[in-house]
């Protein structure tokens, strides 16, 4: 028999990793995680997991045995954005993204001869605030902070291209209960005191975490993928609308409107990326064959809540 292919994962504590991680496995993958922590990496991740400690602030390459016999590598690095972006936060934000990415890239060049493909993070953010337009991937990026550091963090991985194959995921705001965007919004909700950001109008590229783990699992075992792809459901929404959905879904109004200005004062800068509009479009994942389980909102929020899928509109996924 075959001996498994071995995955590389950075970011495999975080909260997509950990989602990622036990499904490389169930698909006969064997997984191994460059971590800043072993200790804490041990207590979150499976214990198959082979641990390799690389503090990418102080060492330069992650270590060389991590790659031995390794076929393909996935990069979900990343420190957290949603906090008041200081001159610090900025420069950590771009650090532990492009320059983890480049070192990444450089420890496969050294020593990951056997790697096929690196399936690297992005972001919808790569096309900056679109407005009403519609965000393919040919579109050009954006000139605001966070579509520069996509855009960077995106050239750091095709460096590793042609000899291996290199695949960007520009991923949606990924819906998951227990970390990120609806796991800060539900206790909100649930308080009664749901409502939107700004206008409400901007539109909102949300994806089932379960989606993001299937492309990147496409995307791995997909000979033929290539470049950037974006990974937001079929069924966009304006914010406004996902958050009158997910008040339905709990039973709880949706009344409030938090003003941009409030944002920038709470915020800062990081308030015009919390209200920016991206009509982001999966076109490239569709047109090659992805299949999304969760295309629909009402469908995707009513698996992730628990609660019973029980149709509100006959508005059409797209
Ligand atoms: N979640 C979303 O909605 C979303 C949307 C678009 C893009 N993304 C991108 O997708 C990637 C994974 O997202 P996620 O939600 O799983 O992120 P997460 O939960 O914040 O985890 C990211 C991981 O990155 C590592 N990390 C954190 N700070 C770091 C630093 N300063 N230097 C080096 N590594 C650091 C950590 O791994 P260790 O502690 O084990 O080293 C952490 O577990 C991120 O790059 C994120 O920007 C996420």
């Amino acid at each position: 028999m075959a001996e498994a292919r071995r995955i590389v994962v950075t970011g495999a504590t975080g909260s997509i990793g950990q989602r990622l991680v036990p499904e490389l496995q169930r698909r006969g993958f064997r997984v191994r995680a460059l971590v800043r922590s072993v200790e804490r990496a041990a207590r979150v991740l499976p214990p198959q997991v082979e641990l390799f400690a690389w503090e990418p602030g102080r060492e330069e390459l992650p270590p060389a045995e991590a790659f031995a016999q390794v076929w393909g590598v996935c990069n979900l690095a990343g420190a957290p954005i949603s906090r008041r972006w200081t001159p610090a936060v900025k420069a950590q934000i771009v650090a532990s993204r492009v320059e983890l990415t480049r070192r990444l890239v450089r420890a496969l060049q050294q020593w990951g001869q056997t790697v096929q493909v690196l399936v690297s993070t992005s972001a919808v953010g790569y096309y900056g605030d679109c407005g009403e337009e519609l965000c393919r991937e040919e579109r050009p990026p954006g000139k605001d902070f966070l579509a520069k550091v996509c855009q960077e963090w995106e050239a750091a991985a095709q460096e590793a291209a042609p000899r291996v194959r290199v695949v960007c995921l520009r991923l949606g705001v990924v819906l998951d209960p227990r970390a990120g965007a609806l796991a800060q919004l539900l206790p909100v909700m649930r308080s009664f005191l749901g409502g939107t950001l700004g206008s409400g109008q901007q539109w909102f590229p949300w994806v089932h975490w379960a989606d993001v783990v299937a492309a990147f699992a496409w995307a791995l075992e997909t000979p033929t993928a290539s470049g950037a792809y974006n990974v937001a459901a079929p069924g966009i929404v304006r914010f406004r609308e996902f958050c009158r959905e997910l008040a339905r879904l709990l039973g709880r109004p949706c009344w409030l409107r938090v003003p941009v200005w409030a944002l920038r004062l709470r915020y800062g800068e990081l308030a015009d990326a919390l209200v920016a509009s991206q009509r982001a479009e999966p076109f490239r994942l569709r047109a090659e064959g992805f299949q999304f389980a969760y295309a629909r909102l009402e469908e995707a929020l009513g698996e992730l809540l628990g609660t019973k899928f029980v149709r509100a509109s006959s508005q059409s996924a797209g």
